[in-house]
């Protein structure tokens, strides 16, 4: 392919698309340049700061005409922030584009010309939606920052107020920012590994109002614990627990092995629907309480369970959809890789008194295979995968197996329609697909698909 650039060149276009990274998308003679900056529609012009193959790196240095798309954001640091790719994009388009990706992608990569492809559900409310931030701690010019990284580096935006979240999120990092100053906290850097303060998380539950504050801390000793608690409680009434995480190692994971409780309870409860869930500073959970219950009640409608069925959920979690689906179904069996997730799945069985569940811990492409063979078979499978889509294993395995229907939630357009591809080459039948606005203001397409097995019994 005739590569139309060199690094260093600046150079005019439309920004078209967004990716999954965040990037927008401009085409120069057929050849894609994906820019760090911009949205859909903006004209831009950009610098190029890396050449591939089949594509280049840049950086959009500046917008020549704004987008007709553009609309008043709330968030006074998008231009910067790498938290949301959509941030003052139109939310009508920011759906009409990620309806668009789930079509594009089934048709282009899936070969599937035929498939009904809904509409987006979108989010009444798209604004502070979300019940969990992770962010981190560091220093800039002598001033703590914490905030989420800049577009494209390590260095932090600074929040006071982050629009996506619950306004609890707020609050608390009010309180950490008046605590650093008041007792002179020193915010950890990466670069030297000196320094307490790493990241705080806040999780808080929508429906309780419970709320869990975690301190990750380079270090055992929290100094001015107490007062720091006190600011706070006077902040967040709703506030249940306080966790110090231990972190002390040169490492990009943020969590350490090593938590205690400073403050109230070990965990916060949190409920979907009518199922009740601990939730623990380490554990995974669905992060917008509201679109999780959209999404999971279509899980159950395109499952159609009757009460005799045997149900997988592949790549189940903390067992969320399990429990969902469990409560209609004869048995389900739940597959992950954390560990950790599948102790809080049993636990989350215990507390809701749900018996009818079986969680195996390890990965799925060796589990899954293993328990067909011992003569498990499904009548409905259900697979939420992350990003890179079912492992060849695990689809090979629903092929052997021919459940009556496939539930098949992802997160990355792509995969999907590769693996729905394979699977109806192999007998399924895609039945309707349905996207899910999980996270507004963002990139991120999640979607949920019913396929039913058409083919030959005896293939
Ligand atoms: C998109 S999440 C789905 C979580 C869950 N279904 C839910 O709704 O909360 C994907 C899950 O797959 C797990 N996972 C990743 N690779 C895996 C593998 N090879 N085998 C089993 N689980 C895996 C991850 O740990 C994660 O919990």
């Amino acid at each position: 392919m005739n590569i139309p650039v060199n690094k260093g060149n600046i150079i005019e276009g439309e920004i078209i698309d967004i990716s999954h990274e965040g990037n927008g998308v401009v085409k120069l003679e057929g050849y894609t340049i994906f820019t760090e900056g911009g949205l859909i529609g903006d004209k831009v012009s950009v610098i190029i700061t890396e050449i591939k193959k089949s594509y280049a790196l840049g950086k959009t240095v500046k917008i020549i005409e704004p987008s007709k798309h553009r609309v008043d954001t709330k968030c006074s640091i998008s231009d910067y922030c790498g938290g949301c790719s959509l941030q003052g994009l139109d939310y009508k388009m920011q759906l009409e584009f990620k309806t668009n990706k789930v079509k594009n992608d089934i048709k282009r990569i899936g070969g599937l010309d035929e498939v009904a492809i809904h509409n987006i559900i979108g989010m009444d409310n798209p604004n502070r939606y979300r019940n969990k931030v992770q962010i981190p701690v560091g220093m800039e010019n002598g001033e703590a920052v914490i905030g989420f990284y800049k577009k494209g580096s390590h260095d932090i935006a600074n929040i006071d107020t982050c629009v996506i979240q619950h306004d609890v999120a707020d609050k608390a990092i009010g309180a950490i920012r008046e605590y650093i100053k008041e007792f002179k906290i020193e915010p950890y850097d990466n670069k030297t590994g000196k320094g307490l303060l790493r990241h705080i998380i806040v999780k808080n539950s929508f429906k309780t109002g419970d709320t869990m504050v975690v301190l990750v801390t380079n270090g055992n000793i929290l100094p001015h614990s107490d007062q720091f608690i006190k600011k706070l409680r006077d902040r967040i009434p709703e506030l249940k627990t306080v966790i110090q995480n231990i972190n002390t190692k040169k490492t990009n994971l943020v969590m350490g092995a090593k938590s205690q409780v400073i403050y109230g309870e070990e965990k916060i409860i949190d409920y979907i629907g009518n199922l009740k869930f601990y939730i623990s500073a380490e554990s995974f959970f669905q992060v917008n309480p509201v679109q999780t219950e959209v999404l999971y009640s279509k899980a159950l409608e395109y499952a159609d369970l009757k009460g005799n069925e045997t149900v997988f959920d592949i790549y189940c979690g903390i067992g969320t959809i399990s429990l969902f689906l469990a409560q209609k179904a004869k048995k389900v069996y739940g597959i992950e890789s954390v560990n950790q997730a599948i102790k809080d799945a049993k636990e989350n069985a215990r507390i809701n008194g749900i018996e009818n569940v079986e969680f195996h811990s390890g990965n799925a492409e060796e589990i899954f295979p293993k328990l067909y063979e011992k003569g498990i078979k499904a009548d409905v499978v259900v697979v939420d995968p992350p990003r890179k889509g079912c492992d060849p294993q695990v689809i090979d395995t629903i092929i052997k197996m021919k459940p009556e229907k496939v539930v098949y939630v992802s997160c990355n357009p792509s995969t999907l329609a590769r693996d729905l591809k394979v699977l109806s080459e192999n007998g399924f039948k895609v039945m309707e697909v349905q996207p899910v606005d999980m996270f507004p203001w963002t990139g991120h397409v999640e979607s949920i698909i019913l396929m039913t097995y058409c083919g030959s019994k005896e293939k």
